[in-house]
């Protein structure tokens, strides 16, 4: 039986849980790979429904969710808080968390440490972590801990100064070959997948020549085995700068200052709440409260008031 989930039209109770071994076998069958990422329960809920095969508790949540400027500043509590909220709303995707900046680089035990409290506190599937360098040690300790990782290579936000802004990289030959050794670095220390962010396609294709492992790609093209956006820019949530890669495929936000504001609207003008929207109680009753409820001074019930 395949452990794969049906359809996004298949009732979300006949579906089974996404594993490792059914995202390595969709990348066999050439089949995308869908990920999307999630802050919260309702935004969990979004993606079960439509069918996703990956979710990620992405720190992009730092700046989406939290308002922050950037995702260096989001802490580990923070992210476990909206990562348990994910866990709560979810059954079938694979379910993937970022460690956040300054969480994982100081030493294996500290990257082993953090990563098991998202397993326990959270219980995500995986972890994901950025870079390759001293990343790559930190993956395989994790890795060798028990716990699945998933690379993250090209523009790795946690580090955008470094890299000189939020940037495509890439995009010299030198460049290309960094990158390509981050992702290979990450592949042979054992991560079960790796994201390429904003890299040129033909320097993606290049490199899925040499890969053996699902990658999901976020601004790479076409070529990787499947793709992810950050939840709050395909719906059209999200006011910050948008990257070039972004589609968005609604606009959400704009349905949500309509209707607070058509509710703001009608609370100012009597119309909210109507009758509808009362509750009523029965007259014997009221008749009774009344009379061992002294009225406030100097006002009479008047007849025929109704709770
Ligand atoms: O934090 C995030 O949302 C990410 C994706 C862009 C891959 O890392």
């Amino acid at each position: 039986m395949s452990t794969a989930p049906k359809t996004p039209d298949t009732p979300t109770d006949d579906r089974l849980p996404v594993t490792l071994p059914a995202l390595a076998d969709k990348r066999e069958r050439g089949e995308p790979i869908v990920m999307v990422t999630a802050y919260d329960f309702p935004s969990a809920q979004v993606a079960e429904v439509a069918g996703v095969d990956m979710v990620l508790v992405g720190d992009s949540g730092a700046m989406t969710v939290l308002g922050y400027d950037s995702t260096v500043p989001v802490s580990v509590d923070e992210m476990i808080v909206l990562a348990r909220a994910v866990r709560r709303g979810l059954k079938t995707p694979f379910l993937v968390a970022d460690l956040p900046f300054g969480s994982y680089e100081a030493s294996d035990a500290q990257a082993i440490a953090t990563a098991q409290r998202f397993v326990k506190e959270a219980g995500v599937d995986a972890i994901k972590l950025e870079r390759g360098g001293v990343a790559v040690q930190r993956a395989r300790a994790i890795v060798d801990a028990g716990i699945p990782v998933q690379g993250h290579v090209g523009l790795t936000p946690q580090t955008a100064t470094a890299l000189g802004g939020y940037r495509a990289q890439g995009r010299t030959a030198q460049r290309a070959l960094d990158v390509t050794r981050d992702a290979l670095d990450l592949q042979d220390a054992g991560c079960f997948s790796i994201v390429f962010e904003a890299i040129p396609a033909a320097v993606a294709d290049a490199i899925m020549k040499r890969m053996e492992v699902p990658v999901i790609g976020i601004g790479a093209g076409a070529s990787t085995d499947g793709q992810v956006l950050v939840f709050h820019d395909l719906l059209g949530i999200y006011d910050g700068h948008s990257p070039r890669f972004a589609k968005r495929f609604a606009s959400v936000k704009e349905e949500m200052v309509a209707g607070v504001r058509a509710y703001a609207e009608e609370v100012r003008a009597g119309t909210f709440p109507a009758a509808e929207h009362t509750y009523s109680i029965d007259p014997d009753e009221l008749e009774r409260y009344r009379a061992t409820l002294a009225p406030p001074a100097g006002i009479a019930w008047g007849p025929g008031e109704e709770m």
